[in-house]
């Protein structure tokens, strides 16, 4: 069985102290203990998050990007030793951000994606189409390369473990969320790709989440279909009431 994720990407919001803040305010909000709880802050924030966490058994962090090489002349970069000392479970590969702002291609995203696992990091692998890539009618066309090209340097051994997060471009931040149904058609499609990649076993073994405008008025429908595995979650996840109200949105 797939465990539930929900997942914060703070993007470049909250300091340190902020952060600390936050998590002292969400921990008491959790209810539902099935699920699995990740926030993604800034990384300078990550030891504070720590801190506040204090070896709490259900919430994860992570950091939102990391470098490939194991370290070197990489001005303003992150290597998975860095994340991994500071105690990170997961690391973003790929948000569309990245990819958009930053220069990211399936390229680069493979190897952070290869380097987190060697180092014991969990990749969070981001995949979507834009707004004109949908209108053309050519999301999942866009999407298995995507998806084939990112996941590149991963074995059929290493996969199980990873996490896929299906961002479509033109949901993020618009307050546009993709249907569940229509999400559901995507997501369920990735998995039958992932099973070409690697195996059916090995598919139905990895975490897909859905990100573009959750909140808490549709966490619900998005997890009644059977391929999303959970949610990264932007906006919403920078006010602990709103985040908790996702991760509790089984025990309503
Ligand atoms: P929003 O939830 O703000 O649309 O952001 C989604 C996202 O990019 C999460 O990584």
């Amino acid at each position: 069985m797939r465990k539930p994720m929900i997942a914060g990407n703070w993007k470049m919001y909250k300091t340190a102290a902020e952060a600390k803040k936050f998590i002292a305010e969400l921990l008491p909000l959790i209810k539902s203990e099935e699920v699995e709880v990740a926030v993604f802050p800034p990384a300078i924030d990550i030891p504070a998050v720590a801190d506040g966490l204090a070896g709490n058994g259900q919430v994860a962090y992570g950091a939102q990007n990391v470098h490939w090489a194991v370290e070197g002349a990489y001005t303003g970069e992150l290597s998975v030793a860095m994340l991994k000392e500071a105690g990170c479970r997961y690391a973003i590969c790929g948000h569309s951000e990245r990819r958009q702002y930053f220069g990211d291609t399936d390229e680069t995203v493979a190897h952070r994606a290869s380097a987190a696992i060697a180092g014991g990091i969990i990749p969070v692998i981001c995949v979507g189409e834009s707004l004109a890539q949908r209108e053309a009618g050519r999301a999942l066309e866009i999407l298995a390369v995507q998806l084939k090209n990112s996941v590149s340097g991963i074995s059929a051994a290493e996969a199980a473990n990873i996490v896929i997060a299906y961002e479509p471009v033109w949901a993020i931040g618009t307050g546009k969320t993709a249907t569940a149904a229509d999400a559901q058609d995507v997501i369920g499609f990735l998995r039958g790709e992932l099973a070409k990649i690697f195996s059916e076993d090995i598919a139905e073994q990895i975490r897909i989440l859905y990100g573009g405008s959750v909140k808490p008025g549709n966490i619900a429908e998005l997890m009644a279909e059977p391929d999303i595995d959970g949610a990264l979650v932007g906006g919403a996840s920078l006010e602990a009431a709103s985040f908790a109200a996702i991760i509790n949105y089984s025990s309503k």
